[in-house]
């Protein structure tokens, strides 16, 4: 796998490479992508190979930004198969929050390969605001297909390199945007048949309050985990449950005190750690001397700076000789703590703690 700059010369020779049907690693604001030509069948199913993606899973097809305000007449997705309260909503949620983190489940274009979506009669698309990402669809000139630059069911990338940890010899070429803004993938959302009502289906790195604002109604929760029927296309990206997974086995604590912690850590002796922020870690530890691998996501408590750092640290913590990962759920429903919630949520299980611990 070439490593492109994210420069004329490098951005010249990826769009060559995606017009041929070759894949290229793209950099996105929120993790890096697998790009492929989301027109051609057969660029669509090299992802899917590269990434060893069940075909059940569909992709998202990445936007120019200059197609915000006219992506219903660019032959990807077809708003006259929505409720025209929807329609609007749908216009509206793009003019507001594209390019950015959001990504809507819109009815498909007949002209879409059935590939990209799994069989479903729709398509997920979004407008990525990484500079990079924007020249490159803008030179490409069409939709990108390009779902997380990892192989199935493990930790996105958020840096260049760990794209080439990833899939090395899988893809063409990676461009190198440097590390990955927001860190946490999109939010996706899709308009129910009821008029007027959306549904969350992956919590992300746009926060559902900001959605809601503009839509003047709370998003219907996601559907449960867990898959529903082997083979078939999934309605949701939140209906497989292993996901974001570092190799070694990931214990999640949530609400726990010293007490918890202190039977946690004889559990699993020598187990790497991770905590959202200072504070959670001195209360965790309490004085206790630690000579495992450790990491804090946020000194601060910060919930961006600890999802900018999310999946480094899980990739980090995972590479270490440690042999498990215990892991700090932290609390709350604002901003982005539910998708970090989501996300270790999805790469690990609970450990028994006395609290329990809701958001
Ligand atoms: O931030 C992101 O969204 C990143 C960057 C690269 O743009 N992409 C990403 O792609 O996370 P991926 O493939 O890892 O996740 C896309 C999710 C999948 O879980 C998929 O199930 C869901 O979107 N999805 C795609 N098309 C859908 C559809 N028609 N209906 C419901 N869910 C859909
Ligand atoms: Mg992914």
């Amino acid at each position: 796998m070439r490593t492109l700059r994210a420069d004329e010369s490098g951005l010249a020779e990826a769009v060559s490479l995606l017009r041929a049907g070759d894949l290229v690693a793209i950099p996105t604001e929120t993790v890096y992508g697998l790009a492929g030509d989301g027109r051609s069948a057969d660029a669509v199913a090299r992802i899917f190979a590269a990434k060893q993606r069940p075909t059940f899973d569909p992709l998202i097809l990445h936007l120019p930004a200059s197609w915000k305000t006219d992506f219903e007449s660019r032959s990807v997705v077809d708003l006259q198969g929505l409720h025209p309260t929807d329609a609007n909503l749908a216009r509206a949620l793009a003019a507001k929050f594209w390019p950015g983190p959001l990504t809507l489940v819109l009815p498909r274009h007949p002209s879409v390969p059935d590939l990209v979506t799994s069989g479903l009669d729709s398509v997920a698309v979004r407008v990525p605001a990484h500079p990079t990402a924007q020249e490159l669809l803008e030179r490409f000139g069409g939709p990108l297909a390009a779902p997380s630059a990892n192989r199935f069911g493990r930790i996105s990338p958020t840096h260049a390199a760990h794209v080439i940890q990833e899939l090395s010899g899988r893809a063409a070429a990676v461009i190198d945007g440097g590390p990955c803004a927001i860190g946490l993938e999109s939010t996706v959302i899709r308009p129910t048949g009821r008029a007027g009502e959306w549904q969350l289906l992956r919590p992300g790195a746009l926060p559902r309050e900001a959605i809601e604002a503009l839509l003047g109604a709370p998003l219907i929760e996601p559907p449960p985990s867990g898959r529903s029927s082997p083979g078939l296309a999934q309605p949701s990206p939140g209906l497989i449950e292993t996901h974001y997974a570092p190799s070694k086995p990931l214990e999640l604590l949530v609400g726990a005190g010293a007490h918890d912690w202190a039977c946690a850590l004889a559990d699993h002796e020598g187990a790497a750690l991770l905590f959202f922020s200072d504070a959670s870690r001195d209360r965790a530890l309490a004085g206790a001397e630690i000579t495992r691998p450790c990491r804090v996501l946020s000194p601060t408590g910060s919930d961006v700076e600890a999802a900018r750092n999310l999946f480094s640290a899980l990739r980090e913590l995972d590479a270490s000789p440690a042999p498990s990962l215990l892991a700090e759920l932290p609390l709350g429903t604002q901003g982005l703590i539910p998708a970090i919630r989501d996300r270790l949520e999805r790469a690990g299980c609970r450990y028994p703690t006395s609290t329990g611990g809701t958001p």
